[in-house]
Order: C-alpha cells, then structure tokens, then sequence
C-alpha cells in the first residue's frame, strides 16, 4: 500500500552561508524521499530557513540591516545552494511567515488555555549600555575554575567546565565590552510536567531509534524542568500575544516551522494541512542532527 509521509531536514539558520554539514544532511534526506517516491509513496518534502533569534537579530544590527532583509539575503544564498545541489524540496520556505505566526500562537494559547504556560521571574545578565539581556554566548569573562580568559559564559573552552555566566570572573559584554549586571525578568514556561506520561509513551513506541530512545528516556528519568519559551525584546521573533517586548524563544516557533510551511505547501496545492499532519496515516520522518534531538521531541 502506497504510504503518505512528511519529510524534513533540520531548517538551516539564517545568518550564514550551507556548509558540507547541511548538505550531507539535505543529500541522505533527498535520497531518501527519492527512494520513497521509486517505491510509489506520496511525499511532501519540506525545509525552510530557521530565522528568528538574538544571534541574528545582533548581525543584522551590526551588518546594518533590519532582521527581515538580513534573512532574506540569506534565503536567495539558501535556496541558490540547494537548487545548484539538485535537492527537490516541495517547498523551501522560512519561520518568519504569517503561517508560522498562527499556528506557533495557536499552540501557545492552546497550552494556556489547558493550564500548561507558567510564569515566573528570572535573574539573567543585562547590558545597560547595549540595553539587551545577553544570552550566555554573548557574556565573556575568566573561567572560574581554571583562570582561562576570554571564556564564554557557559563554557570554558581551555578546560571544558560549565558553569552559569554568574560564575565567571570579571564578566563582560561580548558586544560592547562593558560589565553587566543581574536583572530579573518575568518569563513563561511550558509545564512539561504535566507531559511527562505521554512523552514516556511515545518515546517507548517505535518512534525513535535505539540510541536516541536511551537518550531521550535519561531526560525523562531525570525529571522534565519547566522549558522557558520567552525572551525580552529587543529579539526577532513572533511577539508573545499580551505582550509588548515579550517574543517567543526560536526554538519555540522552529520546529513549528515543519508545520506551517507544510501549510503553505498545501495552500498552493489546494489542499487541507490536516490531511497531512493531523492524519494518523501519514509518517513525519525528521532528519536531524543529535545535538537538537531534545527540542524536536518537546
Ligand atoms: O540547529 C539548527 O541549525 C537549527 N536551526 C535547526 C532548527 S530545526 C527545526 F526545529 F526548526
Ligand atoms: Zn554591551
């Protein structure tokens, strides 16, 4: 029996040139939705550019550019690449779209309404003189274990501890190079909690491979934390619906990214997005690098 199927590659970010990574990955994705299409399968083949986020919010600031024309820069080398790589995707198309927007508030307002969004505040590093939080990267300073300096604020790279950006020695901002200082803000949270039994489920079905099951079951032993899905503006992103400086979290709205322009797809073909991804017959088969395994399972 022919078999119906979604088929993606993890959506590049927008903020630098496809290297041979993605492209090994594009390549055994093609070859596969190739072979599946031999075998008289129906396949939409969908990708997209993955652009929201502070990493390419700060290098359109700094290349001059609004976000929407620094990612769209982006997208004309993207799909340039993989047209001269022969790579047959259905759609190529991005997370900052209208689609994406609705269906990332609708899954949002659906977690709330079912009592899953909590809120509470969080102490983070804050540049008054960028006037940003700065997420851990963006923090330098001395590891506080083995005295390396100019370390991230997550990693020492001499010595390889972790450690909360709080814990380095004389930090600063990697932007500006001034000292931060410790705000707090209201952020919200999915409540996994509440997921953990359907989570262990599904993950014990035969969704995963065997490694990645072992990996993902660890999480789950050790307890889902609340996932924190918010950042402060300034930030690229869908704004949080209530809020005036409040976006979703890229890795919120990315992996929606498969959702929505599988939208758009259907949008041209005439045809209805349930029948793709709310139709138990149809298989989703994501190819994905291991170190997103925990954001595409969430
Ligand atoms: O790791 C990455 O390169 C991400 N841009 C992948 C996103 S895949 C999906 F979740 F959107
Ligand atoms: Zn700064």
């Amino acid at each position: 029996m022919p078999q119906q199927y979604v088929v993606t590659s993890a959506l590049p970010y927008a903020n630098g040139d496809i290297h041979l990574g993605h492209m090994v990955e594009h390549i055994q994705t093609d070859i596969f939705v190739r072979s599946l299409r031999l075998h008289g399968d129906q396949v939409v083949h969908i990708c997209a550019d993955d652009t929201h986020g502070t990493p390419i919010q700060i290098k359109a600031e700094q290349a001059g550019l609004t976000p929407e024309a620094f990612v769209a820069g982006w997208y004309e080398k993207h799909t340039a690449d993989f047209r001269d790589f022969d790579i047959g995707f259905d759609l190529y198309g991005s997370t900052h779209c209208a689609e994406n927007e609705v269906v990332a508030t609708e899954i949002y307002n659906a977690l709330k309404a079912a009592g899953h969004i909590a809120t509470r505040d969080v102490e983070q590093m804050y540049c008054e003189s960028c006037k940003r939080f700065l997420p851990d990267r963006y923090i330098r300073g001395t590891c506080p274990k083995c005295g390396a300096p100019d370390q991230y604020g997550d990693v020492c790279e001499s010595c390889s501890s972790t450690y909360g950006p709080a814990d380095l020695k004389e930090p600063r901002c990697a932007l500006c190079q001034k000292p931060p200082v410790i705000r707090s803000s209201r952020h919200y949270f999915v409540a996994l909690g509440a997921y953990a039994d359907r989570l262990r489920a599904w993950t014990s079905g035969d969704h995963l491979q065997a490694d990645v099951r072992n990996y993902v079951d660890r999480w789950l032993t050790e307890g889902l934390r609340d996932w924190d899905i918010s950042r402060d503006g300034p930030y690229f992103g869908f704004k949080i619906p209530g809020e005036d400086n409040k976006y979703f979290y890229v890795w919120l709205d990315a992996p929606i990214g498969y959702i929505s322009n599988t939208w758009r797809w259907c949008k041209q073909q005439g045809l209805e997005l349930d029948r793709y991804w709310r139709n138990p017959d149809t298989r989703v088969i994501h190819f994905i690098g291991k170190d997103i395994i925990y954001f595409h399972t969430l």
